[in-house]
C-alpha cells in the first residue's frame, strides 16, 4: 500500500504531502490538481513498467500499437511551469522510500538526475546524474557500507528501478540480493495499480472467456463477473450484494455467447424479465463494475477512480460506501477515488471523512496543495454540527484553507 506520496514541483504541485490510507477519497473543485495527483501515480506506474522515460511521459507504442499512454500534457508540462525539474516521493509499506527526481532542457528527451531507494533505515542504492553524460552514477550499498559498496554507470534515460534486475542477474552475493529484494518490493507496488475512469460504451462490450480483468473503462465486465460467479461461494456473496445494490432491476445475472463465442452479460429481474447488457442502465452497470472491482482476484492493489459517484443516485451512494471500506479492509486493497459529491461525503465513516483529501489552489498562489480533512482547523467539532456535505457545499473547506494561508502570509 501507498502510505504516503510527496510531489516536489509536479504538475501544479509545488511542494505537497500526500497522506493516503486504504480509502481515501480526493475532493477538490475543478482545476484543483486531482487529476495531477492521478498523472504522478501513473508516472510510477509507467516508470515501473520498464518504459523509458520519455516514453512514460510521451506514450509507447510496441509492434506499431499504443500500449501506454503518456501523462497529460507530455515531458514539458509533468514539471510545474517554470521549474526545472521535479521529485516524486513514494512511501509505501513496509518502511520503503523510493524518490525519483526528472528534468528536461528544451528540445531533449527528458531525463532522470536523481533516483534513491531506501528500505528501514538503510538506502540500498542512490543514483546522481554523472555531469555531461546522460549515465546515472549508482551507488549499491551492498555488503551495508556506501563506500565499499559498488559503483555503476547506468542510462539516465529509464529507472534504475527497472534496470538493476538485470544488471545484476545471476549475481546472488547476499548485499546484491537484498538490493534486489527491495527493488522487487518498490515495482510489485508501482505494477499493481489500475486507473479506472468508466465509460459506459466500455462496459457494454461483450468480451471472451478468460478475459478476467477489468479494463480501465471497464472493459471485461461481462466475463469477469462471469468469472467471478462460477465460485459458488462467491456468486451467493455477489448476489447478495447486487439485490440491495440495485433493487429494482437485478436478481440475477445471465450470460449469452453470440455467434463469434463473445459473452454479454444480462440482467434479469425479480419478475424474470431480461435486460441486455445493451439496455441495461448506466448506474447499474458502474455498479456491477465496482461489485467486479471489489471481490475479483485479479484486481491491482492500489485503484485510483475518476469520479467515483460518477452516475449513481444518492440513495444508492451508501451501499456503494460500504462495499469500498468493507472490502480495502478485507482484502487489503487501495482506493483513491475523486468526487464532486455532498451526498457521498455524507455517507463515510468517521475513519474515511478523516482520511479524505482537500485538494485546493488559493487565490495568491497558482500551486496546488493537498490538506486532510481532519487537519482543519475545529474540523472535528465542526462535522459535530453540520454535515460534511453541507460544508463542502457552502465552500467552507475551500474557504477554511484560504483563510489559513492568509494568516501564513501575515508577518508575525
Ligand atoms: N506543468 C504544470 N505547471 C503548473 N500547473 C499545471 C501544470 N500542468 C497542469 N497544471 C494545472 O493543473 C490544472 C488541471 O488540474 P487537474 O488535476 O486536471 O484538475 P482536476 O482537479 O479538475 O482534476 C490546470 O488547469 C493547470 O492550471
Ligand atoms: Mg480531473
Amino acid at each position: 500500500m501507498f502510505k504516503r506520496l510527496i510531489l516536489t514541483n509536479i504538475k501544479s504541485f509545488a511542494q505537497a504531502y500526500i497522506p493516503l490510507s486504504n480509502f481515501t477519497l480526493v475532493l477538490g473543485t475543478n482545476a484543483s490538481g486531482k487529476s495531477n495527483l492521478r498523472d504522478a501515480f501513473r508516472f510510477l506506474h509507467g516508470l515501473s513498467r520498464g518504459y523509458k522515460l520519455a516514453d512514460v511521459l510521451g506514450g509507447k507504442y510496441e509492434g506499431g500499437d499504443q500500449v501506454w499512454q503518456g501523462i497529460r500534457g507530455g515531458p514539458y508540462e509533468f514539471i510545474t511551469q517554470g521549474e526545472a525539474g521535479g521529485f516524486v516521493v513514494a512511501s509505501l509499506e513496509p518502511h520503503v522510500w523510493y524518490t525519483i527526481a526528472v528534468r528536461h532542457l528544451s528540445d531533449k528527451p527528458p531525463l532522470i538526475f536523481s533516483e534513491i531507494l531506501n528500505v528501514g533505515v538503510d538506502d540500498l542504492y542512490e543514483a546522481e546524474e554523472t555531469e555531461g553524460q546522460r549515465l546515472l552514477k549508482t551507488r549499491i550499498k551492498a555488503g551495508g557500507d556506501f563506500r565499499k559498496g559498488q559503483v555503476e554507470s547506468l542510462p539516465s534515460d529509464e529507472a534504475v528501478l527497472t534496470q538493476i534486475a538485470d544488471y545484476y542477474r545471476g549475481r546472488t552475493d547476499e548485499g546484491i540480493q537484498a538490493v534486489k529484494a527491495g527493488v522487487l518490493t518498490a515495482t510489485t507496488h508501482f505494477t499493481n495499480m489500475q486507473f479506472l475512469d468508466l465509460s459506459p460504451n466500455a462496459l457494454r462490450e461483450p468480451s471472451y472467456p478468460g478475459q478476467n480483468q477489468l479494463g480501465d473503462r471497464g472493459e471485461n465486465l461481462s466475463t469477469v463477473l462471469q468469472y467471478l460467479i462460477e465460485e459458488k461461494e462467491h456468486k451467493e456473496t455477489i448476489i447478495e450484494w447486487l439485490r440491495e445494490l440495485t433493487p429494482m432491476d437485478v436478481a440475477d445475472l445471465k450470460f449469452q455467447r453470440d455467434s463469434r463465442g463473445r459473452v454479454s452479460l444480462a440482467l434479469v429481474e425479480h419478475n424474470k424479465r431480461i435486460t441486455s447488457v445493451e439496455s441495461a442502465s448506466d448506474g447499474t452497470l458502474r455498479f456491477l463494475a465496482y461489485l467486479a472491482l471489489a471481490f475479483s482476484t485479479e484486481t491491482p492493489t492500489t485503484c485510483f477512480i475518476e469520479e467515483i459517484d460518477n452516475g449513481i443516485h444518492p440513495s444508492r451512494l451508501k451501499l456503494l460506501v460500504e462495499l469500498i471500506e468493507t472490502q480495502t479492509k478485507r482484502r487489503n486493497l487501495q482506493i483513491i477515488a475523486t468526487s464532486h459529491s455532498p451526498a457521498l461525503l455524507n455517507l463515510l465513516s468517521e475513519e474515511s471523512l478523516n482520511n479524505a483529501l482537500l485538494v485546493y489552489r488559493t487565490e495568491d498562489s497558482p500551486h496546488s496543495n493537498v490538506k486532510p480533512l481532519h487537519e482543519l482547523p475545529n474540523f472535528k467539532e465542526i462535522v459535530e454540527r453540520r454535515r460534511p456535505g453541507a460544508l463542502m457545499e457552502s465552500g467552507w473547506f475551500e474557504n477554511t484553507v484560504e483563510a489559513l494561508e492568509f494568516d501564513k502570509a501575515q508577518p508575525a
